[in-house]
């Protein structure tokens, strides 16, 4: 190692310690986007262990990660394969009971594996769970024309708490089910703002495939570094902030505003996005404060 990048490395380190104080024992509920882990082979495949050393690295300093995963695209890809048509109601997926068991098989039986498996290559630490199991997700239906699409009814994080004593990293594929058993499909970034506001969170981080919130949707450089609750329902209601990014900005409004310390939104495409966010005086992508 060079002189200077003695010293580069010395500082980055020291840079590092109080966050990892702060952050000692913390839940930090991390959700990583579908479209995250959606880039050609090799890049996906580089995304998912970066991300997957981050999140040893954070249980290794101490933190409680709880990761919480989407899979929109990996469903549509099965669906084409399998030949089966997406049915849309105003722009939401219809989800037959067809259509809710690929949905499963692909959250629970291949993107959960995944990114279970890139954990533990590092060490036996992650164990995947769906929000079926151990009554932890309840869910009911959002609206009888979308068929099996869920609203978060409630959170019992018990089982996550048993799991995070044991020193174990829970990796939560976004199913839930009824009181009957009936299972239902549930927006990946909602069920991590209501685990994290569950479990009272010291941070939510959602990771996605562009840099932050757009305040002008087609123009890259407007990435906002905060915003408020209030400036979120204005951009939301003005159609700024439309599709995937509206349950982003919800989830993080809601976690904050039950006591969560702090929630982002960042690029999950950049290589260790997430320590740089955790470690570093540095803000990236957008920051949303209950104001
Ligand atoms: N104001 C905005 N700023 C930035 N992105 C926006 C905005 N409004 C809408 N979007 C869209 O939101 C998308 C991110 O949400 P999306 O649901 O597609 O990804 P994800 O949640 O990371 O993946 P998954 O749903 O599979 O877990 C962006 O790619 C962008 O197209
Ligand atoms: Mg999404």
């Amino acid at each position: 190692m060079s002189a200077a990048n003695y010293e580069l490395t010395a500082e980055v380190l020291t840079e590092a310690i109080p966050f990892m104080r702060r952050f000692a024992g913390k839940v930090v509920v991390v959700k990583y986007g579908g479209n995250a882990l959606a880039g050609t082979e090799g890049e996906e495949e580089e995304a998912l262990r970066s991300f997957a050393e981050d999140v040893v690295l954070m249980r290794s300093v101490g933190m409680l990660p709880v990761v919480v995963h989407g899979g929109g695209p990996q469903i549509g890809e099965l669906m084409q394969r399998l030949g089966m048509t997406p049915r849309f109601v105003d722009g939401l997926r219809v989800t037959d009971a067809e259509t809710l068991e690929v949905v499963r098989m692909v959250l629970v039986g291949k993107v959960n594996r995944e990114v279970v498996g890139a954990i533990n290559r590092h060490g036996p630490l992650a164990v995947g769970l769906s929000g079926e199991d151990a009554g932890f997700i309840t869910a009911e239906a959002r609206d009888e024309a979308l068929g099996f699409v869920g609203d978060v009814v409630g959170v019992d994080p018990t089982i996550v708490r048993r799991l995070l004593s044991e020193g174990l990293v829970p990796v939560i594929a976004t199913i839930g089910a009824d009181v009957a058993g009936q299972a239902y499909n549930i927006n990946a970034d909602t069920v991590a703002g209501a685990i994290a506001a569950a479990l009272w969170a010291q941070k939510l981080v959602l990771l996605t495939d562009v840099s932050g919130v757009r305040r002008d949707r087609d123009d890259p450089g407007s990435v906002a570094s905060e915003l408020s609750v209030a400036e979120i329902d204005e951009l939301i209601a003005d159609g700024t902030i439309s599709e995937g990014m509206i349950p982003k900005v919800e989830a993080c409004a809601h976690a904050v505003r039950a006591g969560v310390s702090s929630a982002h939104i960042l690029d999950g495409r950049v290589a260790h996005a997430l320590l740089v966010e955790l470690f570093t005086e540095e803000g990236l992508g957008t920051m949303v404060v209950d104001r």
